[in-house]
């Protein structure tokens, strides 16, 4: 581990160094048999190792779009896209991604769900075995690793699928909307334990949500996006320690934090 990774639970904002991610004038246009549709325009972003970082923005203004671009999974149209100073190309593996709705596959154990990327990129180890267990343990689901995915409920089905993204131990873990189908308690249950997570794991972290007190709670800097072609407004540094509890949402400072953001966020729609 870096100094960087090791030294960020204690010292909120991690700004000086090479960035792990580095976007710069970046676009996104989607080609489409009726007409072409701009995504994004403009994006200028460097986040750093161990950060995690929120994105929020109306429905539509490309943040699923930014994320498919750093996972590898779609090109981008202009503009530069660096992942540990290399350039973002399909494929990239560097990443780990979370979806909104868990794409588990039914017919696997959870272990097995979570073993899956190691699988497909060559043969399980007992190292990897212990890896998973690690993962589980550290989301309490170490005594669901032999349940199928039917046996879980919507928030353990999540946390399973955060530890597959964290499987093949990426650099970046990407999440979008992630507890967005969860009810609001068990959503509040999991932002402590993602935050839990993260201390644990010193992760890059990208959250991609709806909730601006769900992005305040978690990150150290919230990014506001325009409405489509979509522009970063705003970055709003977020003025807590690292670690959070849910008393933070009933603190003044935090509400104050909110309402600042959601200001950017009207502009934005
Ligand atoms: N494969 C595609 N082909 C054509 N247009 C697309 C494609 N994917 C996304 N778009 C368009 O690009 C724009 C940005 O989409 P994107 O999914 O990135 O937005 P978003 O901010 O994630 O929205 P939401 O908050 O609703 O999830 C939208 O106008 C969308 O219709
Ligand atoms: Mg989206």
């Amino acid at each position: 581990m870096s100094e960087v990774l090791t030294g960020h639970a204690t010292e909120p904002k991690v700004h000086g160094g090479l960035p792990l991610i580095h976007l710069k004038d970046l676009g996104k246009e989607y080609v489409t048999s009726s007409g072409n549709v701009k995504a994004l325009a403009n994006v200028d972003l460097d986040v750093q190792r161990g950060e995690f970082l929120s994105i929020v923005g109306p429905s539509g203004c490309g943040k699923t779009s930014i994320l498919r671009i750093l996972s590898g999974l779609i090109p981008h149209s202009s503009g530069v896209a660096l992942l540990s100073g290399e350039k973002i190309g399909p494929g990239a593996g560097d990443t780990g991604v979370v979806f909104q709705k868990s794409v588990l596959l039914p017919w696997r154990t959870v272990e097995e769900n979570v073993l899956l990327p190691i699988e497909l990129r060559g043969k399980i180890t007992q190292e990897s075995r212990d890896e998973a267990a690690r993962l589980l343990a550290l989301v309490g689901l170490e005594e669901f690793a032999k349940k199928y995915p039917s046996e879980l409920s919507g928030g353990m089905q999540q946390r399973a699928a955060i530890c597959r993204a964290l499987i093949h131990d990426p650099s970046v873990l990407l999440m979008d909307e992630p507890f967005g189908a969860l009810d609001a308690m068990s959503r509040d249950n999991l932002n402590v334990e993602l935050n839990k997570i993260w201390i644990a794991t010193k992760k890059t972290v990208i959250l991609i949500t709806h909730s601006i007190p769900e992005a305040v709670f978690l990150s150290q800097r919230v990014v506001v996006m325009s409405a489509r072609p979509g522009r970063i407004l705003e970055i709003v540094d977020v003025p807590f320690a690292p670690m959070r509890d849910l008393e933070l949402l009933g603190d003044a400072e935090f509400g104050d934090v909110c309402s600042h953001i959601r200001r950017f966020f009207k502009q934005a729609a």
